[in-house]
């Protein structure tokens, strides 16, 4: 399925009925590496899994996606399937997205989950950090792409899910060099958005694996204490891919927390 935004076309899939949930993939993912979560979570909700420009099935546009664009291609799709209520969860980028959607939007939002995402923008070190590799990238982004995923998994992940590992290189190795620039470019300009968790007026869950290479989760303490209504999940074993590295109980979380948000039993 698709939503028209700024002359692309936006994929997505639907799956379950009932109340909605939106679900977006981090940098390098699709709306595939949900499709665990979404057998799990469509049993009771409605799972809209969405294509962020660059990534899966839909298009770039052009070189600089700033997470307000994401927001806005997420909003055109939640429109479009005619829908005004919803948790959102995003994963890593995904959550920086749910965040500019949380600031952009905040009457739809009635739940919002971070999965090893975080509020904070990126410190001087990791903006320099971020303009060197788009530099390796503009010359050869392969090898990039594969360095970048052997990163996100715990290192007893190698040998527990190689069948899903190998999953998430096929997923990342069809996104092409300008989207993997967008991304990048998009992500070092993004602001820091813990005002949005100092007023949400809705619950946060936080989805945390003490093992993550790209968010620490010593930093997401001082984020945690800034919400009204906080719920966390510390995953001792998982790096960066908990839906994957620890999907049972990471999707049985979620689902416990929809329900909350929903019921708005967190009052
Ligand atoms: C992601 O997984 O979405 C990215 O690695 C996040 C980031 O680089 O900040």
């Amino acid at each position: 399925m698709t939503a028209e935004f700024k002359k692309i076309k936006v994929h997505y899939s639907d799956t379950g009925k009932g109340r909605v949930m939106v679900l977006l993939h981090g940098f390098l993912g699709s709306h595939k590496i949900w499709n665990e979560f979404i057998k799990i979570l469509s049993k009771k909700f409605r799972i809209i899994a969405i294509d962020l420009p660059g990534h899966g099935e839909t298009h770039s546009i052009g070189y600089y996606h700033s997470m307000e664009l994401l927001a806005q291609s997420v909003k055109a799709v939640l429109d479009k399937v005619g829908v005004r209520r919803y948790v959102i969860a995003g994963h890593s980028m995904g959550g920086y997205t749910a965040m500019a959607f949380a600031e952009l939007y905040p009457e739809n939002v009635s739940g919002l989950c971070l999965v090893h995402s975080t509020s904070y923008a990126d410190s001087e070190e990791k903006k320099k950090e971020r303009e060197r590799v788009i530099k390796l990238v503009k010359k050869e982004h392969k090898q990039f792409v594969a360095e970048m995923i052997t990163s996100l998994f715990s290192s007893e992940s190698f040998s527990k899910i190689p069948a899903q590992i190998e999953n998430v290189k096929r997923i990342a190795a069809s996104i092409s060099k300008q989207s993997i620039i967008s991304s990048l470019e998009g992500m070092k300009e993004r602001k820091s958005r813990d005002l949005i968790l100092k007023f949400a007026e809705y619950p946060v869950l936080f989805i945390i694996g003490k093992k993550d290479n790209i968010i620490n989760y010593e930093t997401m303490y001082s984020q945690i204490g800034l919400c009204k209504y906080p719920t966390v999940m510390m995953i001792e074993n998982s790096g960066h891919m908990g839906f994957y590295e620890s999907p049972k109980d990471s999707a049985t979380e979620l689902e416990l927390f929809a329900t909350r948000c929903f019921l708005k039993k967190f009052e």
